[in-house]
C-alpha cells in the first residue's frame, strides 16, 4: 500500500516551490521594469500556496507511471497550474462570477483591482508557453505538449466552456449541455494536465487513451463535486464564496439532477475513471486513491 497522504504532500510542496522560482524576480533577471514588479506581485499572489493542485499533480504522476522522471516534467505542470490559476482570476471579476475570495484570500481584483487582476490573468496565460517551452525536455515533445496546452485552453477548450457556462444563466440548460460545458471549461484542463506528463514521459498511444479516459471521468465528477459544494459547504471550508451559482441564476448539476443524483453520478464516474487505469497495474495506485479522494473532498 503506498503512503498517499505523504506522496500528495511531496508533491504539492515539490510544484509550490517551482510555482514560486517562476514569478520570482531571479527568474526574470535582465528583464526588469516597473511593470514587471507590479506583476509579478499579482501573479505571485494567485499562483502561490493555497490552491489543491490537481492539474499539476496529474502532469507529475501520469509521467511517472508512464516510464519518465516527474522531475523533467515540472515546467509543464506549473504551466498548466499557470493556465488555471489565470482562469480562476478572470472567473472572480466582477463581469464573470463576481465573487471576492479564492483560495482563502481576496481574490486578485479585490486587491489589485480589476485592471492589474485582468492583467496578472494575461501575464500567468502568457507565462505558462514561456515555461513550457523552457523546459529541459526535447523540442518537439515541448512543441507537442504547448501545443495540445493551447488548444485546450482556448477558444475550443476551457474558454469556449466558460463562454457556455455564462450562456446557461440565461437559460434553462439541459443535461446535454451541462455535460459539454462542464467537459469544456474544467474537463480539458485536466485532461491536457496528464497528457502533457505523457508527452514528458514518451507514453505509448494505449497509455495516452488509459489517461484521457480516465481524466474524461474525474474531470466531470470534478465538476459535479464543485457544484455540489457550492450549495453544501461554507466559505471558510471551500476558501471561496458559497451560493455563487444560485446567485448568478446559473444551471448546474445540482440543480438539474439534484444533490443525491449529483453525488451518485460523481461516483459512478469515479469508478469509470479507476477502471481505466488496469493498463498500469499496481502503479496505478495513487492515481485510483486521487480518483476516490477527488469524488469525497471537502474543498
Ligand atoms: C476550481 O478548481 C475551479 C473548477 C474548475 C471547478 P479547483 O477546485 O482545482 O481550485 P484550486 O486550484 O484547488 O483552488
Ligand atoms: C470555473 O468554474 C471553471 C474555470 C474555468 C475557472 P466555477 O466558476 O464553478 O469555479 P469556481 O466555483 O468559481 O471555483
Ligand atoms: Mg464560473
Ligand atoms: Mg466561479
Ligand atoms: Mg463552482
Amino acid at each position: 500500500m503506498i503512503d498517499f497522504d505523504k506522496i500528495c504532500r511531496d508533491y504539492v510542496s515539490k510544484i509550490n516551490e517551482a510555482a514560486a522560482h517562476y514569478v520570482s524576480s531571479s527568474a526574470f533577471e535582465g528583464r526588469e521594469s516597473y511593470g514587471l514588479d507590479v506583476m509579478l506581485d499579482a501573479m505571485g499572489y494567485s499562483l502561490g500556496n493555497g490552491g489543491k493542485r490537481i492539474r499539476p499533480m496529474l502532469t507529475l504522476e501520469f509521467c511517472r507511471v508512464c516510464g519518465g522522471d516527474y522531475k523533467s516534467a515540472i515546467p509543464f505542470a506549473i504551466g498548466v497550474e499557470m493556465i488555471h490559476t489565470y482562469s480562476l482570476i478572470h472567473d472572480d471579476l466582477p463581469c464573470m462570477d463576481n465573487d471576492d475570495m479564492r483560495r482563502g484570500k481576496p481574490s486578485s481584483h479585490k486587491v489589485y483591482g480589476e485592471a492589474n487582476a485582468l492583467l496578472a490573468g494575461d501575464g500567468l496565460l502568457t507565462l505558462a508557453f514561456e515555461t513550457v517551452l523552457s523546459a529541459d525536455i526535447d523540442a518537439g515533445k515541448k512543441a507537442m505538449a504547448a501545443l495540445e496546452l493551447a488548444k485546450a485552453a482556448g477558444a475550443s477548450g476551457m474558454i469556449g466552456g466558460q463562454v457556455m457556462d455564462l450562456a446557461n444563466e440565461e437559460k434553462a440548460a439541459t443535461l446535454d449541455e451541462i455535460m459539454q460545458t462542464e467537459s469544456l471549461k474544467t474537463g480539458k484542463l485536466i485532461k491536457v494536465a496528464a497528457v502533457m506528463g505523457c508527452i514528458a514521459a514518451g507514453a505509448s498511444e494505449t497509455q495516452i487513451k488509459a489517461a484521457e479516459k480516465y481524466c474524461e471521468n474525474i474531470g466531470l465528477a470534478f465538476q459535479i463535486v464543485d457544484d455540489m459544494l457550492d450549495v453544501t459547504s461554507d466559505e471558510a471550508t471551500l476558501g471561496k464564496p458559497i451560493g455563487s451559482d444560485s446567485e448568478n441564476g446559473k444551471s448546474t448539476f445540482v440543480t438539474l439532477l439534484g444533490l443525491d443524483e449529483s453525488a451518485c453520478y460523481a461516483h459512478e464516474l469515479t469508478e469509470q475513471a479507476k477502471a481505466a487505469l488496469d493498463i498500469f497495474g499496481s502503479e496505478g495506485e495513487f492515481l485510483s486513491v486521487l480518483a476516490d479522494r477527488l469524488s469525497e473532498r471537502k474543498n
